[in-house]
Parts: structure tokens; sequence; C-alpha cells
């Protein structure tokens, strides 16, 4: 059974709504084969163990970054998560195979309701428009970008219709890889970074 990685990120947990709900599911789920990884928690002083990641992820065939969209992107320490554990050349560039032919999901939720995030809209974007930074940050290591599983308004939804994404999330990750769209996917295509546009070693 392929491994799944939860790397989830909120900054203030105890605040949360969503992302809690799913942490707490997934982790009540019995699924022997998901690590879940809270990193405010286990980074309270964001010194982040690299090693440590490193080895998370390369057990792990999907990757599933969990956490709340916070000004249009991912919460800080999600982002140094990223800054310090897909280093190169472990990550990316010509040695860079360590991620690659894995899965990558994002689950994320969002204050602004679907209808904010469109032209005529407060967010004035469709949200996919906030989308290109996570996937080709994806594809630049060699993991596929699936499709992101999104709960928007996330403040203003029923219990039911929170209990209901939890029930897809939970569901998802009972059937992986068993997705209906994954088999119409395409594999990750290669991004290979020139050493000149490297820093001089
Ligand atoms: C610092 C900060 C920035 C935020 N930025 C956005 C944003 O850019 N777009 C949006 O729709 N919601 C934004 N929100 C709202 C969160 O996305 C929302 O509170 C969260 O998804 C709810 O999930 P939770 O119950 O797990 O906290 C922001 C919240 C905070 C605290």
């Amino acid at each position: 059974m392929p491994q799944i990685l939860i790397l989830a990120a909120h900054p203030q947990l105890h605040l949360s709504r969503t992302t809690r709900a799913l942490i707490d599911a997934a982790r009540g789920a019995g699924l022997g084969r998901v690590e879940l990884r809270d990193l405010y928690a286990l980074y309270p002083d964001f010194l982040i163990d690299v090693q440590a990641e490193q080895a998370a992820l390369e057990a792990a065939q999907l990757v599933v970054w969990l956490h709340p969209i916070q000004w249009y992107s991912m919460p800080p320490l999600m982002k140094l998560w990223l800054d310090e554990v897909l280093s190169y050349p472990w990550a990316y560039g010509a040695g860079g195979s360590h991620l690659r032919g894995k899965d990558l999901w994002l689950v994320a939720s969002t204050g602004g309701s679907e209808a904010s995030y469109h032209p005529g809209g407060y967010n004035r974007y469709f949200f996919d428009a906030f989308l290109p930074p996570y996937e080709q940050t994806a594809t630049l290591c060699g993991l596929r970008f699936l499709p992101p599983l999104l709960l928007h308004g996330a403040h203003a939804v029923s219990h039911e219709e929170l209990q209901a994404h939890v029930e897809v999330f939970i569901e998802r990750l009972r059937s992986y890889p068993d997705w209906p769209e994954l088999a119409d996917m395409q594999s990750c295509p290669e991004c290979i970074v020139p050493p000149s546009e490297r820093p001089q070693a």
C-alpha cells in the first residue's frame, strides 16, 4: 500500500475549525499507512529538522499539504519548510530525483467564499489563479500536482458541509491511488534547472 504523508500547518490550531477537524479525522480514522506531521507542533521554534523531513518524504508516495490559505498562499512555517526541505540538489536539479514520481495533494481552506474568488468579487481572481506557484513548485521537484481539495467560505459553512468535506478527505486518503481522475492525468513534466542558473560553487 503506498504510504501517505500529511504535512499540516496551522499557526493557531486551537482556533481552527476546518484544519483541526481534518487533522482529528485523519488521526482517528485508523489509516495505518498515514503519517501526520503537525509542523507547528513539531517546530514551535521554526528550527526544522531537514533530515527528518526528507526521510518522511522519501517514505511516502502521496504528500499532502494541509493548511489554511493565508494571504493567498501558505502559512509561514509551511513556506520555510519548502525553503529548507526542498533543497538543491536533493529535491530538484540534475541530481534531484528523491521526489520524482510521487504525488502532491493540496488540501486547503479559505475564509473567502467561492463567489468572492471571481473577477467581480472582492478577491478579484478565480482561486485557480493562486495555484501556479504550488503547481510549479511540485513540478520542479518531479511531484505530480493532484487536483486540490478546497473548502471555501470556511467560517460560514454549516456543520453538515464541514462534515461532508471531512468525509471526502478521509475517503480520498483511504482510496488513494484509486482516484478516478488519476487514470487520465499525465505524469509530471521534467524541469531541470541548468547549473548556470545556480549560485557559483
Ligand atoms: C493571516 C491570515 C491571512 C488570511 N488570508 C486569507 C486569504 O488570503 N484568503 C482567504 O480566503 N482567507 C484568508 N484567511 C482566512 C483563512 O483562510 C481561514 O480563516 C481558514 O481557512 C479557516 O480554516 P481554519 O478553521 O482551519 O482556521 C486568512 C487568515 C489569516 C489568519
